[in-house]
């Protein structure tokens, strides 16, 4: 169920911001054909959805703040029985109204004929030039057009404006409501963690660990991934982004999984790393809690009064020291850090914005310094190690890729790890792995 108030009230702060010389104008994401006449599931655009609610295609917001006709249109599908026979349910225009309280309603088609007389008169056009070509050509067009009125009256308007600021400002902090799919979303893809383990023996195919993920996150009324899972065992587990998921996992070998549901256009990151037959091996285990200690390091330093980078200097001070003290680094830690050769096994940032995308929208820094952490941001935690097969190191530590990422909450005095459910200290994983047995 969506809050419509809350929507309507986003709209609202949206409209005092722009200001009443202004028109914004979003468009939903376009439809991407996958084959023929095959398409890609659909995902609405997250700007859009934040302001509207509205899930389906073929749809464009229009806010006119102070238009005494209504401020909020939208411009969608129209109810057609042979479509929706064919493909669906349409809300409407009528359910345009009803449903998603739009003060005004126009078939999609129609958007040529009224958006120009809509855009007249004002200063300014609040648009996202660059996601969609083809959509910025019609904007242009239409600006154009009443440009070419000039001399009959018409007043044009002489400047585009990114909504960005004012918009990824606001998603930047999570309301209790998106809050509370944040979390239904961290607690699916938790569960779905803890079933991969539970399944999880030699001889699997990594394929087949994705299946009990996705079939978990479905199982839970998250139809779709917030990326592509990564599930990479052995050798994988050291490719940041491997996405093949299609190797054979052999005995001895740790199983890297990232992988998060979203759940109604919230996304959730989880990583956890675990050995394929339930028992981590000393090298595993010196590594992986190496990475835990990091992590845990890192995630105390989320609350009001820290900056956002605050959590990575730490992450990278813990790594850097305990690398030194297993002999996968040799040298002074202080010198490692400044000179950035931690990076070799640690070359990726510890955490992002999180929210209505997996790397969510909001600025990290502010005036050139790092921005204040603050009540309602979310964000990842997720060090990581790891060690290829490279003739520095020694064999047993070969094929060793650990990372570990957990979902936090700024709260008022400190944070809430929203993906707390999934199991992450050695001896909660090797127990929940011999009870599946
Ligand atoms: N799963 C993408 C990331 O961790 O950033
Ligand atoms: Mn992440
Ligand atoms: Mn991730």
């Amino acid at each position: 169920m969506i809050d419509i108030k809350e929507f309507k009230n986003r709209r609202k702060r949206l409209m005092d911001m722009i200001g009443s010389d202004s028109i914004a104008i979003l468009p939903t994401a376009s439809i991407s054909i996958r084959n023929r006449d095959v398409e890609f599931p659909f995902r609405p655009d997250s700007d859009f959805f934040y302001l509207t609610g509205y899930p389906e295609p073929e749809a464009v917001l229009v806010l006119i703040p102070d238009r005494k006709q209504g401020e909020c249109i939208l411009f969608c599908r129209e109810r057609d029985k042979k479509m929706e026979t064919w493909h669906g349910r349409r809300s409407g225009l009528e359910g345009a109204l009803e449903k998603y309280a739009a003060d005004d309603a126009f078939p999609i088609e129609d958007m040529d004929d009224i958006l120009p007389g809509l855009i007249e008169g004002h200063e300014r056009v609040f648009y996202n030039m660059g996601n969609n070509q083809t959509f910025d050509q019609r904007v242009l067009g239409w600006v154009n057009q009443i440009k070419n009125n000039v001399r009959t009256g018409a007043i044009a308007p002489d400047e585009f404006v990114s909504l960005n600021h004012f918009l990824h400002e606001m998603r930047l902090y999570k309301s209790r409501y998106e809050i509370s799919l944040m979390r239904k979303a961290a607690k699916i893809s938790a569960k779905a963690h803890k079933r991969a383990m539970e399944s999880c023996t030699p001889g699997m195919y990594e394929y087949q660990i994705e299946g009990e993920l996705i079939a978990e996150f479905i199982k839970n009324g998250a139809r779709h991934s917030a990326y592509p899972s990564i599930i990479g065992s052995g050798r994988n587990s050291c490719i940041l982004h491997y996405t093949d998921n299609s190797d054979e996992m052999v005995e001895g070998d740790l199983l890297l999984i990232d992988s998060g549901a979203e759940y109604q256009c919230y996304a959730s990151d989880i990583t956890r790393t675990f050995p394929v037959n339930g028992k981590f091996t000393k090298a595993q285990r010196d590594v992986y809690n190496l990475v835990l200690s990091a992590q845990k390091a890192a995630i105390n330093q989320i609350k009001p009064g820290k900056h956002w980078n605050n959590s990575h200097d730490t992450a990278v001070r813990v790594l850097t020291e305990g690398m030194v003290e297993l002999g996968i680094l040799k040298g002074d830690p202080d010198e490692l850090i400044e000179n950035g050769d931690y990076t070799k096994y640690y070359m990726h940032r510890t955490g992002h914005w999180l929210g209505m995308d997996v790397h969510d929208v909001g600025d990290y820094k502010l005036d050139g310094e790092w921005r204040m952490l603050e009540a309602g941001m979310v964000m990842t935690v997720e060090p990581g190690i790891y060690l290829p097969v490279d003739e520095s190191l020694p064999k047993e530590l070969h094929n060793i890729g650990v990372r570990i990422e957990d979902d936090v909450l700024v709260t008022k005095d400190g944070n809430d790890v929203l993906s707390k459910d999934a199991p992450k200290t050695i001896d909660e994983i090797e127990e929940l792995m011999a009870n599946a047995a």
